[in-house]
């Protein structure tokens, strides 16, 4: 609800351009010119608890908090959160009928370790990774031996808070079958618990996925998924996270971003796979282990295209990045 305080809030050109590279810097999340009042609207209700009066008190209450109480605040208040279970079915019946069970077969076969490890990285409040961890159940059931990992990472706490509860409502559910209902979920009066088999799967983690040494310590995955979350990223920041999932991949790994989402103009690192339901990125086995840092600074301005609105990349850049790896059916490794 609007307060005295909301319409007396100013915000300058300049007060919005500092802000705007502070949080790109930090997060990666890259606001253009035109999410001005969304940036305004987000900060007004955080600064009258703090009864601050400057959007540039606020900012320098942010930048000069050491604990980065306030700067974890703040990535809450200006990320977007929305998800829900078995979000985008083709891709996860992609994962789960075709990606999860080649991956079963081939590991079984090679007498490898019968170990899975899957990361959902910009998680949100959980739905995504629990998911992910009730298709695996179904598929292992009847195999023995089996680990699963499943590491959830987000940059906001408050969506970490949400998603360690495991407790759901609403529609947020809507698609899950009676079935995964039943099985998976414990009905608690208007709320639906997940099952502590399910939930004990799925490690939650805070990590900034703009933070490159955090980064480079994730390695060995079987499977990331990064869905709707690059959208908010300038271009340069999405490069270099693309490098940091390829390189946290296993080779023979998988990649899922969002439905809209595209490498395009981003990475050629990975060769795109056909499958049945979805299409998914794949470092194919045999690429070069690591792929190095090919332009620009982390931190450096972000393109003028950049913006942090969802639905940025269009159905147009898609098509290309299809019709190149048409073209190119095998993309080696920059
Ligand atoms: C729209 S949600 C997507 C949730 C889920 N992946 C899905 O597709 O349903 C985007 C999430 O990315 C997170 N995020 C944004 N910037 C991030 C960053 N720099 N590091 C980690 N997470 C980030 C946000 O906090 C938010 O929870």
């Amino acid at each position: 609800m609007a307060t005295g305080f909301e319409s007396d809030l100013e915000m300058s050109v300049e007060d919005f351009t500092t802000f705007r590279d502070y949080v790109h810097e930090k997060s990666g999340i890259y606001f253009a010119e035109n999410k001005m009042y969304l940036v305004k609207n987000r900060l007004q209700k955080r600064m009258a608890e703090l009864d601050m009066k400057t959007v540039r008190d606020y900012f320098y209450h942010v930048k000069y908090d050491t604990s980065l109480k306030e700067f974890n605040h703040l990535m809450t208040l200006i990320t977007t959160n929305e998800t829900s279970f078995f979000r985008n079915e083709p891709q996860l019946k992609s994962f789960s009928d075709e990606v999860l069970l080649k991956m079963i077969e081939e590991k079984q076969k090679a007498g490898k370790s019968r170990s899975l490890k899957i990361w959902s990285a910009g998680c949100s409040t959980g739905e995504e990774p629990y998911t992910l961890g009730m298709m695996i159940l179904e598929k292992l059931k009847g195999l023995t031996g089996w680990k699963t990992e499943i590491i959830a990472s987000d940059i906001s706490e408050a969506v970490l808070q949400k998603a360690r509860r495991g407790e759901y409502a609403g529609i947020t559910l809507r698609n899950v079958s009676p079935d995964m209902l039943n099985k998976y979920y414990t009905k608690n009066g208007d709320l639906y618990q997940i099952k502590p088999e399910v939930k004990s799967l799925v490690k939650f983690s805070h990590l900034n996925l703009n933070d490159t040494r955090k980064m480079a310590m994730m390695n060995n995955m079987d499977v990331i998924f990064c869905r709707n979350v690059m959208i908010y990223f300038s271009e340069e920041v999405k490069k270099q996270l693309v490098r940091g999932f390829f390189n946290a991949l296993k080779p023979g790994g998988y990649y899922y971003i969002g439905h809209s989402e595209t490498l395009h103009g981003l990475s050629k690192a990975f060769k795109l796979v056909y499958f049945k339901n979805a299409l998914v990125y794949h470092k194919e086995v045999g690429a070069a282990g690591t792929e190095t840092k090919t332009k620009t600074s982390t931190f450096s301005r972000p393109a003028k295209t950049a913006t942090a609105s969802p639905g940025a990349a269009s159905g147009a850049s898609r098509a290309l990045d299809l019709l190149a790896k048409i073209k190119k059916p095998t993309v080696g490794v920059k």
